[in-house]
């Protein structure tokens, strides 16, 4: 009498087991691309002609240096320099809607924690980490994309390459959550 096989290595058993790893892989990938796909934004904002124009950062992110939290520029920011510059165009023509009805511009967040994180730019910038890091690789962007991954775990992985007397502090929770 042929042996018989354990049932997990039935033919039909493994096909299964590679489908669902499959179907769950490519779902882990996919989850992974969506994420990173920019919201709709009101207007679509070119970072990369900007930089590349030579406009810092911290042109338009004025707070990022000094305080907690970064900053978006206003409309009539945009507006003071397009005057001297392309007034024209699709996207610049809601722009200066905007500037006429004297509104502010409703971009939507991509890069935001919990309420219940509290994060400050200053330290880091201080400390040299460059926005690259946390924010990928804007200068080449459009609008800015979402980064995956950027839970506490990520947080704590920088965190734990400090020296271990700053460590005490960067890892109590108290300094992240109030
Ligand atoms: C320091 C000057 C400056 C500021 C400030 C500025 N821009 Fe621009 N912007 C430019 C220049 C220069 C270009 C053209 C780049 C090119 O065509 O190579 C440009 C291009 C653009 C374009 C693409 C134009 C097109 O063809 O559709 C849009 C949209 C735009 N800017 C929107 C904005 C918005 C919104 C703001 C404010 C958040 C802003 N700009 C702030 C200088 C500026
Ligand atoms: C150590 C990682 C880190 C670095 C470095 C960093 N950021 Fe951020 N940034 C974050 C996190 C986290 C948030 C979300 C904060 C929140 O929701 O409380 C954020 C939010 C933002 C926002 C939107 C909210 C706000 O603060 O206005 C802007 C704009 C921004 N960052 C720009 C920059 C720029 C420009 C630089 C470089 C000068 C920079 N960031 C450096 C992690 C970082
Ligand atoms: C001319 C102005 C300007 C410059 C220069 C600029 N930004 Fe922005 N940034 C904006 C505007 C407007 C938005 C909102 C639209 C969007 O999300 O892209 C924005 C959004 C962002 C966001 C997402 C903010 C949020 O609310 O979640 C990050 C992160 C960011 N910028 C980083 C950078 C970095 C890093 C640089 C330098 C490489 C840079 N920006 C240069 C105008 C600027
Ligand atoms: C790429 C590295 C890196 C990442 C990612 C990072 N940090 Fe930091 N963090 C630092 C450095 C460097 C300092 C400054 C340490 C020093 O010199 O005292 C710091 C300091 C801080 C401080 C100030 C602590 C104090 O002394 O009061 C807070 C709060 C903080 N980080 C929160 C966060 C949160 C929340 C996140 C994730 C959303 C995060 N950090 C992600 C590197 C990082
Ligand atoms: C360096 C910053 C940092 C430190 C230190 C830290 N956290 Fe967090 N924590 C975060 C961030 C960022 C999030 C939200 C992002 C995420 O994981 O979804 C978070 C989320 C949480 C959540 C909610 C999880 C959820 O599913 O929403 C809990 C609970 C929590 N932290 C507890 C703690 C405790 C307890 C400690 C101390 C042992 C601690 N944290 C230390 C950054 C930190």
């Amino acid at each position: 009498m042929e042996k018989k096989r354990p049932w997990w290595q039935r033919p039909g058993i493994v096909i299964t087991i590679a489908l669902v790893l499959l179907i769950l892989l490519g779902g882990a990938a996919g989850g992974i691309y969506f994420t990173q796909i920019p919201p709709e934004q009101p207007i679509q904002f070119p970072h990369n002609f900007h930089v590349g124009v030579g406009a810092q950062c911290a042109y338009c992110h004025t707070g990022a240096a000094t305080g907690p939290t970064a900053g978006l520029p206003s409309p009539e920011k945009c507006w003071g320099c397009h005057q001297q510059v392309q007034k024209q165009s699709p996207e610049l023509d809601k722009l200066a809607a905007f500037v006429k009805a004297g509104d502010s511009i409703p971009w939507v967040p991509v890069a935001i924690q919990p309420d219940h994180v509290h994060f400050n730019h200053r330290p880091h910038v201080a400390a040299g980490v460059t926005c690259e890091t946390c924010h990928g690789d804007v200068a080449q962007m459009t609008v800015a994309e979402p980064q995956s991954g950027q839970n506490m775990g990520w947080c704590l992985d920088c965190h734990k390459k400090m020296a271990p007397e700053k460590w005490v502090r960067l890892s109590d929770c108290a300094t992240c959550h109030y």
